[in-house]
């Protein structure tokens, strides 16, 4: 049983702090934000003590490990303070994605951990479906024979304008660490990205990965654009054959080379996937059996290692812009 505490209160740390109350295998003690009115108000909701900083939350309380959901610029600037306190008072974490949007702090954060010898979770929740599972089974048993190529769209609606960078490092952890869990590392990236009329933010992107296993990539983003018609879609080929995951884990179709039969895996509306926040729980749940479990620290599914790799991804891609060029992303 784990002792834990969510820091930052907004609706992500409402729903972190959801899946421990629910879970068998974990116990919400405390949760944590800087806005006292925010803190009260969840801490009313979860019938849990408030506390206002994180250094109090973690000199008053006993605990094993905390969700880090506070937000910042791109939505991780304010990830790196809670997470290495919560590192150097000995806990396990689970920080919300991006990483961070400052490359430098996810480096000494990923570090930190394997320092300390602490898990480290990032909330790269899109992977966390049974049909991305089922279609990682089908790449290990060679239905695609040697992977080739693959192609991957993410988009949303979101006006933030706050920065030109904010749509890239804020949304595409997502995408970048889909593409790594079929394909693996990336070694080069060459991107071309652009603003919408009137957007300060480089809503729309399009980058091109070579990964280190030889497999050629692409991934579409856009931040203009209506996720309810379509989230995301993700296709994978290989010398046999090739599948296209649709919509995170609406349909799921392998298409063999040399057959015109088809398998398809849809979401069944008994007992499938009832929404996106399905996919909160689903990766929470696994993070706390790992933990819990004792996993050895490599094992850690979508870890602070993942979280950088695909910041180093995106960082990347942003010097190619400026370069025109392709560009290394660092190992
Ligand atoms: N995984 C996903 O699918 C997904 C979806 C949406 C958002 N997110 C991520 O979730 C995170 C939180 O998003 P949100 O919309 O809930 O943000 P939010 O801004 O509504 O909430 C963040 C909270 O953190 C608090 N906070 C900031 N620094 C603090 C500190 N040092 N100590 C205590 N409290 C502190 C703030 O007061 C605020 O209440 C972001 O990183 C975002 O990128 C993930």
């Amino acid at each position: 049983m784990l002792n834990v505490a969510t820091i930052g209160m907004g609706n992500i740390g409402k729903t972190h702090a959801a899946v421990y109350q629910a879970s068998e295998r974990a116990h919400l003690v405390a949760v944590c934000d800087m806005d006292k009115n925010i803190a009260d108000a969840a801490a009313e909701r979860f019938g849990v003590p408030a506390y206002y900083s994180v250094a109090e939350l973690l000199d008053m309380v006993e605990l094993d490990a905390v969700s880090v959901t506070t937000a910042g610029p791109e939505n991780g600037g304010h990830h790196y303070e809670p997470v290495m306190q919560s590192f150097a008072a000995g806990l396990h974490v689970l920080c919300e994605k991006p990483i961070s949007n400052n490359i430098e702090h996810a480096r000494e954060m990923a570090a930190k951990a394997d320092e300390k010898d602490l898990y480290f979770g990032i909330n790269l929740n899109h992977r966390f479906v049974p049909p991305a599972a089922k279609a990682k089974q089908w790449v290990e048993e060679g239905k695609l024979g040697d992977l080739l190529l693959m192609n991957m769209t993410m988009w949303i609606g979101n006006p933030n304008d706050t920065s030109p960078w904010f749509h890239i490092r804020a949304l595409h952890p997502h995408s970048l660490d889909i593409m790594r869990y079929f394909c693996g590392d990336v070694k080069r990236v060459h991107a071309f990205f652009n603003q919408a009329p009137g957007r300060v933010c480089y809503s729309n992107a399009q980058l091109n990965l070579e990964f280190a296993n030889g497999v050629v990539g692409h991934l579409t983003g856009s931040y203009d654009t209506n996720p309810r018609h379509n989230l995301e879609r993700c296709e994978v080929m290989g010398t046999a054959g090739r599948f296209v995951l649709d919509n995170l884990y609406q349909e799921l179709t392998l298409y063999p080379r040399h057959s015109e039969e088809l398998t398809v895996v849809r979401n069944s509306i008994m007992g499938g996937l009832s929404g996106f926040d399905a996919t909160f729980t689903n990766r929470i749940n696994r993070w706390i059996e790992q933990v819990d479990g004792g996993a050895p620290r490599e094992e850690i599914e979508a870890s602070g290692r993942e979280g950088l790799a695909v910041q180093e991804i995106i960082e990347a891609a942003i010097r190619s812009h400026h370069s025109g060029k392709a560009e290394e992303v660092p190992a």
